[in-house]
């Protein structure tokens, strides 16, 4: 939710930063701003909507300056108006801020300001924490200074402190909430501040230039050498070098990370959309999260970065796993397969809930976060809570360095690269294998046999070639796509393994084609759903072969009796009665571990063909954003 970006160096700070802004607006985009440091005074364009709005904006502006700030919004204070939109600059002049995250207390802040003659111009949390900013500075007497060290990179280049940084940091120990911020002053034309709490942060150390950013992509395209901020933590740049302190004035040493993508996994190529690159992306970021992950034997998984030993694992007799969005749908996936395989009790929960609810957990329970981004703040403090009650918490995550995979006690990242697309693909599958590998790990430490070790990694490796041939029904999905467009309420039905994947296709269409849509078990349809049916309402089964395929079948003669249009998604060598469906799609036949990765591409490509059809924006769908960094 909002995305940051802002740049200190010998380039033209706007067109860095608006490249930037491009790359972070799946984190929101109802608004967008820019504010460059340039003769002396601070020069800010900004408008409602898309960055492309402010591309046009900013081309009034001469902005020349090499010091600049921008943010991509997600609205939560305030209407999408310009006046709303970041930076915005103090009532003194002397300020510019953008900012991601909420800050708390901020009506008890405005009322203090108003008292002393500050003005506001918006209504956001934000135009508060930079008035009181400016009000510190106003205050702070005389420019402090500190020894210079280092070798002009981190905490070097003979910066000394500043009113400016001493001014952001008193602010910020007076703020309830959460935030990513970068300030710009005035007084100091070739610098920046910026800090963290809860909202992401990163500093990307260029040839001579240095970058703030809400995430990689936006700095990507100029360095890979990073530094992931802490919370708490405040960065001050300028031209030569950056120092790393905490808001307890403490020196931080940077640790330098280098980031293991580059530009062009980030960039759309010959797709449409980042949603459709995704989903055809699949195959080959399945392989990229297994690779290196099974035993020389073949008959099970590895995971080096859980931090337990065999030993360890054995003690555990229950798991309980949290996430938001599609990564509780892996979770319920995950919980299916812990359950069928290692026999041991699996606890879902939503990370939203879980973090008020004070669930009694039993003390051999071993507790897991699921979170593409590893920046959701509901996973984060489900984490946090876990982690307080004394807990080893591990994650399964995609982005490295995030807050997520930096707090856990473990974990296992997933290796798909980037994801960009606000709707969560190739993400999703691979959560689906990861939680497959680990149920096949936990089992293979209990009484799964070693052949029957074999055959799960031995189809389980089969994943991407099954995903590939399912992908080959593209076409005659975006037939069936075409067709039933136009309806605005959808069925979506499963059972085990494939119930979360009836979830995770109705989300799907909610999302990106903004039609309601509901997941069901197949077979409790009847208990509530079926009153919708109607020559108006598809459904879309998922009738996998074997022991439950007559029961599904059953569950799809009582839509059709009610005249319901029938979207078959069955398996090969399955046969339904002739006329049953109306639609049917085919994907490979495969083991109980596999299919639920396989599964998931018929509704992926359907949601998109729909949403595609109905001219929606794929991969900016309306109010959602990918990172969900508030509450
Ligand atoms: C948002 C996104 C979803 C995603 C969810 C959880 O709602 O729109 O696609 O599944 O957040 O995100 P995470 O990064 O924690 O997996």
């Amino acid at each position: 939710m909002c995305g940051i970006v802002g740049y200190v160096g010998k380039q033209k700070a706007s067109a860095i930063i608006l490249e930037g802004l491009k790359r972070l607006e799946y984190r929101g985009y109802d608004s967008a701003g820019v504010c460059v440091l340039q003769g002396g005074k601070l020069d800010v364009a900004k408008k409602a909507g898309r960055v492309e709005n402010l591309v046009k904006e900013v081309t009034k502006h001469h902005l020349t300056g090499t010091t600049g700030i921008g943010h991509t919004r997600w609205a939560t204070h305030g209407g999408v108006t310009d006046a709303n939109a970041h930076p915005h600059v103090s009532s003194d002049g002397k300020f510019a801020l953008i900012h991601n995250g909420v800050i708390e207390n901020y009506s008890q802040i405005k009322g203090f300001l108003l008292s002393k003659g500050y003005t506001f111009q918006s209504e956001t949390d934000t135009e508060v924490l930079c008035n009181l900013i400016a009000y510190h500075y106003a205050k702070e007497p005389v420019e402090g200074s500190r020894s210079p060290h280092g070798n002009g990179q981190g905490n070097g280049g003979a910066i000394a402190t500043s009113r400016f940084l001493e001014s952001v940091r008193k602010t910020l120990r007076h703020v309830e909430g959460t935030y990513g911020i970068a300030v710009l002053c005035v007084d100091y034309p070739a610098e920046l501040v910026a800090a963290r709490k809860a909202s992401p942060l990163l500093l990307g150390v260029g040839d001579g230039e240095y970058i703030i950013a809400s995430d990689a992509s936006a700095l990507i395209s100029r360095t890979q050498n990073v530094v992931y901020l802490k919370d708490g933590e405040l960065v001050h740049l300028t031209k030569t070098g950056f120092t790393i302190t905490t808001l307890d004035q403490e020196d931080v040493s940077p640790v330098v990370d280098k980031i293991t993508w580059s530009i062009k996994d980030a960039e759309i190529g010959t797709y449409a959309h980042f949603m459709e690159k995704e989903i055809f992306e699949q195959p080959l970021a399945l392989e990229n999260s297994m690779r290196g992950r099974f035993s020389e034997d073949g008959s099970t998984a590895n995971f080096g970065g859980l931090n337990l030993t065999a030993s360890e694992l054995r003690q555990i007799d229950r798991f309980m796993f949290c996430a938001c969005g599609t990564a509780w749908h892996a979770c319920l996936v995950t919980e299916h397969l812990i359950e069928r395989f290692a026999r041991l009790p699996v606890e879902v929960d939503y990370a939203s809930e879980f973090r008020y609810r004070n669930s009694p957990l039993d003390r051999n329970t071993l507790f897991f976060v699921m979170s593409q981004s590893g920046e959701t703040i509901d996973t984060l403090a489900a984490l946090r809570e876990a982690q307080r009650k004394g807990y080893r918490v591990l994650a399964i995550n995609n982005v490295v360095g995030s807050t997520i995979a930096r707090e856990a006690n473990g974990g296992i990242y997933q290796h798909v690269g980037p994801e960009i697309g606000v709707a969560s693909t190739k993400a999703f599958t691979s959560q689906l294998l990861l939680g497959a590998m680990l149920a096949l790990y936990i089992a293979r430490l209990r009484d799964m046999s070693f052949s029957d070790g074999v055959i799960y990694v031995k189809a389980l490796k089969g994943a991407p070639d099954l995903v590939r041939d399912a992908l080959k029904q593209a076409p005659h999905i975006q037939a069936i796509a075409k067709r039933f467009a136009h309806h605005t309420d959808f069925l979506f039905l499963g059972r085990l393994s494939l119930f979360p994947l009836a979830l995770e296709g109705a989300l799907k269409l909610k999302e990106i084609s903004y039609i309601h849509a509901e997941g069901y078990p197949a077979a409790e349809m009847k208990h509530g759903p079926i009153a919708l049916i109607s020559e108006k309402c598809p459904s879309v089964f998922f009738a996998p072969k074997g022991e439950i395929f007559n029961k599904v079948v059953s569950s799809m003669q009582e839509i059709k009796a009610r005249k319901g249009p029938v979207i078959a998604i069955i398996t090969e060598g399955c046969e339904l009665p002739p006329g049953l469906a109306d639609e049917v799609i085919t994907i490979p036949d495969c083991h109980e571990a596999v299919l639920p990765i396989v599964a998931a591409v018929p509704v992926q490509l359907l949601s998109y063909y729909i949403a595609v059809e109905r001219g929606c924006d794929v991969d900016k769908p309306r109010n959602l954003a990918k990172s969900v960094t508030v509450e």
